[in-house]
């Protein structure tokens, strides 16, 4: 879902063009790839989805998923065939209703041709019914469906989706969401978004889920498991919905006493980046054995281990702050990947400042005078980082420590006023880094370049400028920061 202005003359010749009979007699095959030079194949060319209408059933003892995808889409040329991501095994596809002809393709590509070319511009219905056990499916010799004891999860970055529907696997390409998924009684369904309802019959219950607000294809997320939900609503109002597996043992408590502050930490970060955008808030804890935690949309996925050693408000923190920074807010492209980790660092050390454990400055300190300049940290570019170094380290606390000289070159005012206009003005949408910086450009009337392309776009230490950081100081709250990317059981 691109947002789009119409202006009263577009609205005319829209009608100019409509009294023409509609042909695509050039039409051509879309793209297998959106165009993001770290993942070419990701993603698709030719058209632009707007909503997607997911019914499923799901069964745990086989993981077997089934149902129907309904993708809503507008062609952004002439097509004569599409792609879809996906990997599971399809029956049947409709386009506008018409069944059409279909091939599975390279790693993860599912090809439609309808039986007439589509024209530029037209909305499209496109409906595929499949089936299949998720985790026996693989690309590029991974998988990221992690099956559970009581059932599977779908979580991950950059690529989740292709396991459980088919899409436009980018997060260029936002859309709504519709999930409805049916289990057997005892198993739970959760998904992005609110609960609209529940309906039970026969031994099966079916969950249908609705995220309202444009969403990446990558924050979309499915739990299936026997799951404790909890509810609330923060002092600010964002209704909270948090899910903990039965199975979680003795990390149980720890992960509650982490994900049930979530309302209050929505408000709290409400105070740096703006009124919450969305609907609802919340995380799950399933019965995984990954490690990581992911800013899924409103829904955030938490693994167990985050937990093992306690609990750990900072990751909660981290994957809050995405929900401005990241959901609200989407990259453009995979190399932009700082506008997300950067910022949700920095949250993090916000939140230790604020619980007392070691100001921003100081972590900045730290990471600085921690990484002498021979250190292979500083060879990657949180700018740049490529795709191999997306989740590097370096990319979370040297983009952090970017955003801090990003503070300390404009001031404390145009500081905060960037972190918290730049997701009111780009809400829902998507931006790139040169975005960001002609934003805090303008808010600050400064120019940035060198500043960007020292901190950013240079693959060695920056000089210290004023600062003299002598003896490193290790700040209390360095550990639990640092365990959002990995974690160590004792
Ligand atoms: N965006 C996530 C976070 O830092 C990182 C996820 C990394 N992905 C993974 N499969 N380990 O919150
Ligand atoms: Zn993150």
């Amino acid at each position: 879902m691109h947002r789009r202005i119409l202006v009263p003359g577009a609205l005319a010749a829209a009608s100019v063009l409509l009294a023409i009979p509609a042909s695509a007699a050039g039409a051509s095959p879309g793209a297998p790839g959106i165009g993001d030079p770290y993942y070419p194949a990701y993603g698709n060319g030719g058209y632009d989805v707007s909503h997607y209408d997911l019914r499923l059933t799901y069964q745990p003892a086989t993981d077997r998923l089934e149902g129907t995808a309904t993708v809503l889409a507008r062609t952004t040329q002439d097509l004569s065939s599409f792609d879809l991501d996906f990997l599971l095994d399809v029956s049947e596809v409709r386009v506008n209703g018409v069944t059409a002809s279909f091939a599975a393709s390279g790693e993860h590509e599912l090809v439609v041709t309808p039986k007439s070319p589509l024209v530029k511009g037209t909305p499209v219905t496109v409906v595929v019914r499949y089936a299949g056990v998720p985790s026996t499916k693989s690309a590029y010799g991974f998988s990221t469906w992690h099956r559970t004891p009581d059932g599977a999860v779908a979580a991950d970055e950059p690529e989740s989706a292709w396991w459980w529907f088919p899409s436009n696997d980018h997060p260029l390409d936002k859309a709504t969401y519709d999930v409805s998924v049916a289990v057997p009684d005892g198993t739970r369904a959760i998904s992005n978004g609110t609960l609209r309802s529940t309906t039970s019959r026969l031994g099966w219950t079916r969950y249908n889920w609705r995220q309202d607000k444009p969403q990446a294809t990558y924050l979309a997320t499915l739990a299936l498991g026997r799951f404790d939900i909890t509810t609330s609503t923060s002092e600010g109002g964002v209704p909270v919905v948090n899910a903990y597996s039965r199975d979680l043992g003795d990390d149980d408590g720890a992960a509650r006493a982490s994900v049930e502050r979530t309302g209050e930490i929505v408000d709290w970060l409400s105070g740096y980046f703006g009124p919450y955008p969305f609907g609802s808030a919340g995380g799950y804890v399933p019965n995984t054995t990954t490690s990581y935690a992911l800013e899924t949309q409103t829904r955030v996925f938490y693994s167990p281990r985050q937990f093992a050693n306690g609990s750990n408000t900072s990751v909660v923190v981290h994957e809050l702050a995405h929900q401005w920074y990241g959901d609200s807010v989407s990259l453009k492209g995979w190399r932009d990947i700082w506008l997300n980790e950067g910022f949700a660092r920095y949250a993090q050390w916000l939140w230790s400042e604020h619980e007392g454990e070691g100001t921003a400055q100081e972590l900045a300190d730290y990471v600085y005078a921690s990484h002498p300049a021979d250190d292979p940290f500083w060879t990657v570019k949180p700018g740049d980082p490529g795709a191999e170094n997306q989740f590097d380290t370096a990319v979370y606390d040297r983009g952090a420590l970017a955003v801090q000289a990003l503070r300390n070159e404009i001031g404390d005012d145009a500081f905060f006023a960037v972190l918290k206009g730049w997701p009111r003005t780009y809400a829902y949408g998507s931006a790139d880094i040169a975005d960001f910086r002609a934003y805090a450009e303008q808010v600050s009337g400064k120019p940035l370049e060198a500043l960007f392309d020292t901190w950013l776009f240079r693959p060695s230490k920056p000089a210290s400028g004023a600062r003299t950081v002598a003896a490193p100081v290790r700040p209390k709250s360095w550990q639990k920061i640092a365990a959002t990317n990995s974690v160590h059981q004792n």
